[in-house]
């Protein structure tokens, strides 16, 4: 559980298409949610995440899935996308343990890279999460400039793993 400071929020699996609505809202409001299902989302080890508040509302999400960088094929790589927080909860820390989780989730299958394609005004969340930045600058239509960033994992990260909410059984 993760204490805001307003609420405590917990960071649970979610089904793909529970992100949609906001990655509609937060990431691509010129699309309509339908048209957000990304390559891999439905993959059997990709991992969609949500922040949930007491309320059930989902306030914060994201997806990981087991994805070489461009121009690889490192099989240890995993991609990050689609990281999002409600505006009036952000600066609270969950962006931070959704990622945490992400990560924890990617050393535990025994991946060592993490990557994402990072909006510039988001570059220094993820720097401040250890990624870096690798290459120059590049526009990505209707939504602005962004850098390709990566982060290595250590399989100790597995332990972030630890506090997330998985879905109890049927
Ligand atoms: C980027 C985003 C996910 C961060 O979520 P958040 O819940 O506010 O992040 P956190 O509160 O966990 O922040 C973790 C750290 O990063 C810093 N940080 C967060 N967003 C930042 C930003 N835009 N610029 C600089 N620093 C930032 C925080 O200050 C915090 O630093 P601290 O550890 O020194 O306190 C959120 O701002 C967002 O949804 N933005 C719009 C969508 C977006 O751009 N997503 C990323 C797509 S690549």
């Amino acid at each position: 559980m993760l204490d805001t400071g307003l609420m405590d929020i917990s960071i649970e699996i979610i089904p793909a298409a529970a992100t949609r609505p906001l990655r509609q809202r937060l990431l691509r409001p010129h699309q309509r949610a339908e048209e957000l299902v990304y390559v891999g989302d439905d993959d059997p080890d990709s991992l969609h995440l949500g922040a949930r508040a007491p309320t059930g509302e989902l306030v914060g999400i994201v997806t990981v899935s087991r994805t070489p960088p461009p121009n690889s094929d490192n099989d240890t790589a995993w991609r990050m996308r689609a990281m999002a927080t409600i505006e009036p909860m952000r600066g609270r820390g969950i962006g931070r343990a959704l990622a945490r989780a992400s990560i924890g989730y990617v050393a535990a299958r025994g991946g060592r890279l993490i990557w994402c394609t990072a909006r510039i005004p988001a570059a220094k969340f993820y720097e401040q999460l250890g990624f870096e930045r690798r290459g120059d600058v590049f526009e990505v239509k209707r939504i602005g400039p962004h850098c390709f960033m990566e982060r290595r994992v250590q399989p100790e990260e597995s332990a972030w793993w630890d506090d997330v909410v998985e879905p109890a059984d049927p």
